[in-house]
């Protein structure tokens, strides 16, 4: 070659050279370059992406995952919920306050049996989500109510998979309408608290399938959730994060899930198992476990492919977040207009248990004698990851205040003084709070004897908190103290001799005693722990501006034996059984009462219960009509009148059971399989409501078959106010059976 040439040609090269080293360098994350951008990833930093990191963007956020900045990738931010976003409210160098409102908690929510006020409450939650710089609340919690000790309850809904399901997809559809993601959790069957790092939940096919998986099957297929966290707890025997069965046979080939899967917050042995099996997301991440995937990566044991499929998976997220947007997020979402969010979610939610003798609503105007140490320290929110930063709690004493009552003045004071005083000692103690604990304080019979006679109606409010890492027990928690037990004697006693009204409130985070006191007192209202409006919205239901129509998302029993899954339960632990590794009920829990949980098993076994499932009264009554039901191949549709009858203005839940043929399974004598509420209905007035069932949502699980089975034959439609109160029925015959097989990958339980 002649040296001009050479030349040349020398500086064409250098020239492309010096363009592709550019547009190298410009190289950024798109929506539509992603793989562009796995092919420029260095090994390092695939693997960086797969191990949350530490960051300081939103003090008090659970965690992070990692930048690479010369791509363009941001660090996205993950915090917690699911009654509100969890942050820390005060930052160090400002005086500007980061508080988020605390919204009713999942357990008030799900008995509104409502889906779009749900999803009305978390599209304001999700604002805060938006507007606090976070890129995925860590909610809804959705495990199911099998037993009520689980000190998480009051982040899940329901004993119904069905409830549970459309709850939690109705939740993730309002944060997501903001732009930012949810991580439903903690999947799957994390049921108890006890040991919950490393409990073997072991569960028969059939179970998971009918209960423990199904409400996530709904959530993903109806929500759409960005994020699933595994849960820590293994399921016959293995590990929930490391089970390539659950993460990506079932969660994204049978349900076609296309978002990342992050663990639960920690480290656990076998990092790689974890990522192999469709795990995507470390969290809270560490450099062990980066080092282990990358070691894992560099000896072949993680293939090329599968290091990618997750990494496409995180980028896929990430493209999706405010972060990589760019989001300017103000730090000043509506906290006013949330709060009316909040408080109009928990009046549209709260139960109205008992109500003899028209008892409620009061009058608005009365003198009222204020009991019980909740009065003052109202229980909002559950602790733990589930507690929000909110500015402020309304309590029971304020709230009926503003509603117009007068309180009795020296008994408020008592309480508050009460509470002071157990605030200083513990304070003085140095001991936390725990307010499952905080005991009631007495009031002498002469007292209560002179309230009786100064005030015209008794309100007692009755309190119990629980949370994250801790279950609750039978005594003194979901069984009355001898305090409280001894005060509601009293009470009723004085109140009664004069024809005065005891009226109960139960501020709790979970089922507790009703069946030996309720013939005690007139009137019990259930708001759950209802967020920092929850009180006003009590006491618009005492008062009457509120009519209750709220409804049980589960069973009360009679007694906390007479649940079947109280034989397997932590309370009913034995320390000394058995040597580490093979406690009973700490280390591994057997679910041998298997499909039979809630009103599946009081219902087909007639025991009597203390309030059954989908139970809740009103201040009117409503009609139900004949229902008319039409029948296909692909399921049925059943529509019905509902008339208002009473006097007041209400809203009434329907709730839809579904008698199924055995086919070759023994079944529940009746399952939920559809629910609507009406609009607020004047009297006189009537809505019909209209419920679609599909012939899959029909089904049963068969283990033997492992399919989805519809059997052929006749079907019942019943139409009721709660399980036990049917006040409709229609059926129809279902021609030809059907079936839908699934693989069997959730392992067997040991025996
Ligand atoms: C909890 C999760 C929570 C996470 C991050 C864990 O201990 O189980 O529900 O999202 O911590 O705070």
């Amino acid at each position: 070659m002649k040296k001009p040439y050479f030349i040349i040609l020398f500086c064409i090269a250098y020239c492309f050279n010096g363009i592709a080293q550019n547009s190298k360098d410009n190289l950024k994350l798109r929506e539509d370059n992603i793989e562009e951008i796995l092919n420029a990833l260095t090994v390092e930093e695939k693997v960086s992406l797969l191990v949350g990191g530490p960051g300081n963007l939103v003090p008090g956020a659970a965690g992070y995952t990692r930048e690479i900045t010369r791509l363009g990738i941001p660090m996205t931010v993950l915090a917690d919920g699911p009654a509100g976003l969890r942050i820390q409210p005060k930052r160090e160098g400002t005086n500007e306050t980061f508080y988020c409102t605390g919204f009713p908690t999942s357990t008030l929510l799900a008995s509104s049996w409502d889906p779009e006020l749900v999803e009305t409450v978390t599209t304001a939650m999700g604002n805060e989500v938006l507007e606090y710089g976070v890129d995925v609340l860590l909610a809804p919690g959705m495990n199911l109510h099998r037993n009520p000790l689980c000190g998480r309850n009051f982040e899940y809904y329901s004993e119904d998979p069905l409830l549970s399901g459309k709850m939690a997809a109705a939740y993730v559809r309002g944060i997501q309408k903001n732009g930012v993601g949810t991580s439903i959790k903690h999947f799957a069957v994390n049921n108890q608290e006890i040991n919950r790092l490393e409990n073997d939940a072991r569960v028969s096919n059939r179970a998971l399938r009918e209960l423990y998986l199904k409400n996530f099957e709904i959530a993903v297929k109806e929500g759409k959730p960005w994020t699933v966290m595994s849960s820590y707890n293994k399921l016959n025997g293995e590990y929930t994060q490391q089970k390539q069965g659950l993460l990506t046979t079932v969660l994204r080939d049978e349900w076609g899930f296309n978002g990342i899967v992050m663990t639960d917050w920690g480290c656990k042995e076998n990092t790689v198992k974890s990522a192999k099996a469709g795990n995507d997301l470390m969290e809270w991440g560490n450099q062990v476990e980066i080092d282990r995937i990358l070691a894992a990566v560099n000896s072949g044991e993680i293939s090329q492919k599968k290091l990618d499929r997750n990494v496409r998976n995180m980028l896929n997220y990430i493209v999706k977040t405010p972060h990589f947007r760019h989001y300017q997020f103000s730090n000043k979402p509506d906290l006013n207009a949330h709060a009316a969010v909040a408080r109009k979610a928990a009046e549209e939610s709260i139960i109205l248990l008992k109500n003899e003798g028209e008892t409620l609503p009061l009058d608005g105007d009365e003198k009222v004698a204020l009991y019980g140490i909740s009065s003052v320290d109202f229980v909002g929110i559950g602790t733990g990851s589930g507690w929000v930063n909110t500015e402020h709690i309304a309590n029971m004493q304020e709230a009926m205040t503003n509603a117009g009552f007068t309180l009795d003045e020296d008994l408020a004071e008592y309480y508050r003084l009460c509470y002071a005083t157990q605030s200083a000692t513990e304070k003085m103690n140095g001991s936390s709070i725990d307010k499952r604990h905080r005991p009631e304080p007495t009031v002498a019979v002469q007292a209560i004897e002179r309230q009786a006679a100064n005030n015209d109606v008794a309100v007692f409010v009755l309190g119990r908190v629980a949370g994250e890492g801790a279950d609750r027990v039978v005594p003194e928690d979901f069984e009355l103290s001898a305090i409280e037990r001894e005060m509601l004697q009293n009470i009723s006693l004085n109140y009664h001799k004069l024809g005065k009204k005891v009226v109960v409130v139960l501020n709790i985070v979970g089922v507790v005693e009703t069946a030996s006191w309720r013939n005690l007192v007139d009137a019990i209202i259930l708001p759950w722990a209802p967020g920092q409006e929850g009180a006003y919205a009590v006491s618009n239901v005492l008062c009457g501006k509120v009519n209750p129509s709220g409804k049980l998302p589960m069973t009360f029993p009679i007694n906390y034996m007479d649940i079947p899954s109280s034989k397997n339960f932590p309370y009913t632990w034995d320390m000394t059984q058995g040597r580490r590794g093979n406690r009973k009920n700490v280390d591994f829990t057997d679910y041998t009462e298997d499909i039979w949980v809630g009103y599946r098993y009081f219902q087909t076994n007639d025991v009597e219960v203390s309030y059954p499932f989908g139970y809740g009264l009103s201040y009117t009554d409503f009609a139900y009509s004949k229902p008319k039901v039409k029948a296909s191949k692909d399921g049925f549709t059943a529509s019905i009148k509902v008339t208002n009858m009473g006097r007041v203005a209400g809203r009434e839940v329907v709730e839809l059971y579904v008698v199924a043929p055995a086919g070759d399974l023994e079944k529940p004598i009746c399952e939920l399989k559809a629910f609507a509420k009406t609009k607020l209905l004047a009297p006189g007035e009537s809505e019909i409501l209209t419920m679609k069932v599909s012939a899959y949502e029909m089904a049963s699980f068969n283990e033997g078959h492992s399919a989805w089975e519809t059997a052929a034959g006749k079907y019942q439609v019943l139409l009721g106010a709660s399980v036990n109160d049917i006040r409709a029925a229609a059926s129809f015959r279902f021609g030809k059976a059907q079936s839908w097989s699934v693989q069997d990958v959730l392992g067997e339980p040991e025996e």
